[in-house]
């Protein structure tokens, strides 16, 4: 049984250097991307407080198209024209969005969702998906969450065989 040991009283970016190695334990052993993919879901949403989304769009063409994920049921086709993944694809940098309300380009799946973070999955060179997670508060995500969860998502990335994937 895996058991997450996170420490609250540690500062931020000490919490994500701890979650990085664990990640790494978790995914040691496995190179299957849906595999890793799913499981890396669940960790983000076991390891981080006042999320109820996380989960995977894979890019296909110009289309990103649901993968696995954690949370409520949600949209399955995302144009890269469109919405806070679609940018994420399109620019192929991380939006860290404080109040998705704001963006009157957000596609909302759940109405809980208020804070946003999509981080691009670049894979030598080329973008493979998009990793989202949302959050129901408001400024959910600092700039340590983001460089923190933008080295756990290399760190899956780095765990997986993305030779024969879409
Ligand atoms: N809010 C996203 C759509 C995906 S869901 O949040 C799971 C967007 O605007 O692209």
């Amino acid at each position: 049984m895996f058991t997450l040991t996170n420490d609250a009283n540690l500062p931020k970016h000490e919490l994500y250097k701890q979650l990085n190695q664990q990640l790494s334990a978790l995914l040691q052993d496995e190179r299957d991307l849906i595999c890793n993919a799913a499981q890396f879901s669940a960790f983000i949403m076991q390891a981080l407080p006042d999320l109820n989304w996380a989960g995977f769009y894979f890019a296909r063409g110009e289309e990103l198209v649901l993968g696995p994920y954690v949370g409520k049921v949600a949209c399955t086709r995302i144009p890269f024209t469109r919405g806070v993944c679609g940018a994420a694809a399109r620019t192929l940098t991380t939006q860290r969005v404080d109040d998705v309300h704001a963006v009157p380009d957000h596609i909302a799946c759940d109405a809980a969702s208020n804070a946003e973070l999509v981080i691009p999955v670049i894979v030598e060179g080329q973008l493979k998906a998009v990793f989202d997670i949302d959050s129901p508060k408001v400024n959910r995500f600092d700039s340590t969450d983001q460089a923190g969860i933008e080295q756990l998502v290399r760190t899956f990335a780095d765990a997986c065989e993305w030779q024969w994937s879409i």
